[in-house]
């Protein structure tokens, strides 16, 4: 096909023999590339995110060359770009505050480029639901293929998983459970490998969800980073992305309210993380589809936690994809599931999960066996969250499930971690421990410092877990009786921005209640006090600003207000 008469939206830019596409082939063949490329085939951009800051993204470069040779090898033109990368591990104040920073650049680099169809290189938490976001408001052919996730880590003779027993082991030796020496030495076999935490913390949830909503090819979200059906996984990824453009399937076709259920409901059977919540609500926002945080509560109720892993449960996601993967873990809730939706692979849904087979069911339990009964999403309502919050009951204490106590309050969480450890802070067993000033505004950014730790003296008593309430996010490795989201958040003039130590809170799971238990005068004189002694804000300027001034609450996943929808792929002017 000669280029002028091709139909691929990058044939305005490589199919015309004016000047402009001079400009255009000359400078693309300084790189080697021959003159018969530009003859109208489909161009596929593959959005990396690689970077020596990301180490859960550190082998993406490697993993493109294999989605390249796809691409040649089913008749496209392969280029890769990069994107801004977001290393969980190393940013401050918080990745989440830069993803809408990536979705806008992952949007524009696709729209603003002779791009056809895009192929989408992430793992890390924040990586994938940002470059999902920015190439939903393009909405052209996609494909995702994650990082992977890390080999088991090891210590001492057994398995240890990312973040877990970070959690785990830092609590232990303040307790005096552990020596320092131990927990040092525990660091270097922690992170054994490229790819990203080998829990069910967000990277493996999202990479579960992605695969659940048909956007990768099977079994994307469980081989190991390192394991070399990853690059044959990356290769026919290279393939197929070649026939979506040829065939025009594009995001909308296969993101749409049916995969979304899909997603909601396959969060529950892992024991997904609660971070999920807000990546799912903002990608719907993009692409167009309704989607409430309602929805959670509602569509992963009674479904149990049928995957067995770490923070939930007990193994890690190489136990998992070898006993089966997440097809195996789908079969299992077959019957929920909208199972007639079409997938990047070329096959239903259905077609993928009647391939699932369970090869261990203490890892990836029958349903009739589950690893937890009470599974999912909780949302919350009462006059403490009037737009919601949520809680993740399966990494929960059941014993709390209900819960009266009094609050002990942060105002921050520099607060927190100057007093939580004071022998004289009033707190036993029975108090509820409340964090205001970590939401999106608040940070800004909703770092995941919910999951709050146990002052040292409870700690001593041998408390392993109590109630505790923030507009703050928890990481997905993280676990206990906390509750998260809290919107609006302290700083958007939420209820939580007045409760004060001593103040007495109801929390009732089962029946899905916040209440702070003083009358509603009162909350409304606080709240105008609070109003009247506000600071002026202290970012104004650059990217901070831009986001303090647009963040959506958590309800709304935390976009930006005016990036909500698409902008589609047609750029009405010329390159000039
Ligand atoms: Fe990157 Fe956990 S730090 S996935």
């Amino acid at each position: 096909m000669s280029a002028q008469k091709s139909r691929f939206r990058s044939a305005r830019t490589y199919g015309r023999s004016d000047r402009d596409g001079f400009i255009h082939r000359s400078w693309m063949k300084s790189e080697g590339l021959p003159n018969d490329v530009f003859d109208g085939r489909p161009v596929i951009g593959i959005c990396n995110t690689w970077s020596e800051l990301t180490p859960c993204n550190a082998h993406l470069r490697e993993l493109a060359e294999h989605v390249k040779r796809g691409v040649w090898e089913a008749g496209g033109l392969p280029l890769e770009f990069p994107a801004m990368s977001l290393g969980e591990t190393q940013m401050r104040p918080t990745t989440m505050l830069f993803r809408n920073l990536l979705s806008m650049e992952v949007e524009e680099s696709i729209r603003g480029n002779p791009i056809d169809a895009v192929v989408l290189l992430g793992g890390c938490d924040k990586t994938t639901p940002g470059q999902i976001m920015g190439a939903a408001s393009v909405d052209l052919p996609t494909i995702v293929v994650s990082s992977g996730p890390m080999l088991n880590g090891k210590f001492r003779g057994g398995d240890i998983g990312s973040g877990t027993d970070v959690w785990k082991f830092s609590e232990a030796v303040r307790a005096g459970e552990m020596q320092l020496k131990d927990f040092m030495a525990a660091e270097s076999g922690m992170s054994r490998s490229p790819g990203t935490c080998m829990t069910m913390g967000t990277a493996s949830t999202f990479a579960c969800l992605v695969e659940a909503m048909g956007l990768s090819l099977p079994y994307n979200a469980t081989i190991p980073a390192v394991d070399s059906r990853r690059r044959v996984l990356a290769h026919e990824t290279g393939r197929r992305i070649v026939d979506m453009a040829r065939k025009d399937v594009r995001l909308s076709n296969i993101l749409t309210r049916e995969s979304f259920e899909n997603a909601i409901r396959t969060i529950a059977v892992i024991g997904g993380s609660s971070n999920a919540v807000i990546h799912l609500l903002a990608i719907a926002g993009r692409i167009g589809v309704p989607l409430e945080l309602a929805d959670f509560d509602r569509l992963s109720n009674g479904i149990p936690l049928l995957v067995d892993l770490q923070p939930s449960g007990r193994f890690l996601m190489e136990e998992f994809h070898y006993a089966g993967g997440l097809p195996a873990a789908l079969k299992e809730i077959a019957d929920l599931l909208k199972l007639d939706v079409p997938t990047v692979s070329g096959q239903t849904l259905r077609e993928i999960v009647a391939d699932g087979e369970c090869f261990a069911p203490e890892v990836i339990r029958p349903f009739e066996r589950p690893a937890c009964r009470a599974s999912g999403i909780w949302v919350l309502h009462g006059n403490l969250c009037p737009l919601g919050a949520i809680m993740k009951p399966s990494a929960a204490e059941t014993s709390l499930y209900h819960h009266r106590g009094r609050a002990v309050v942060f105002e921050s969480i520099e607060d927190f971690k100057t007093r939580i450890d004071d022998p004289e802070l009033p707190v036993d067993a029975n108090s509820i421990l409340v964090l205001k000033g970590c939401g999106p505004k608040g940070y800004p950014g909703m770092p995941e410092v919910g999951n709050m730790p146990l002052p040292k003296k409870l700690l001593a008593q041998g408390i392993k877990d109590m109630v505790r309430i923030s507009d703050a996010r928890m990481s997905g490795t993280a676990f206990g009786t906390v509750i998260l989201h809290v919107a609006p958040e302290a700083e958007a003039g939420g209820p939580l921005a007045i409760v004060k130590s001593g103040d007495e809170i109801l929390f009732d799971g089962p029946a899905r209640k916040l209440d702070l238990l003083i009358g509603e005068d009162e909350i409304e004189s606080r709240l105008a006090t609070w109003r009247r002694s506000r600071p002026p804000s202290k970012y104004t300027r650059g990217y901070y600003r831009l986001y303090k001034d647009h963040v959506l609450q958590a309800d709304r996943g935390c976009d930006l207000d005016f990036l909500v929808g698409k902008s589609g792929s047609v750029v009405d002017r010329e390159s000039h």
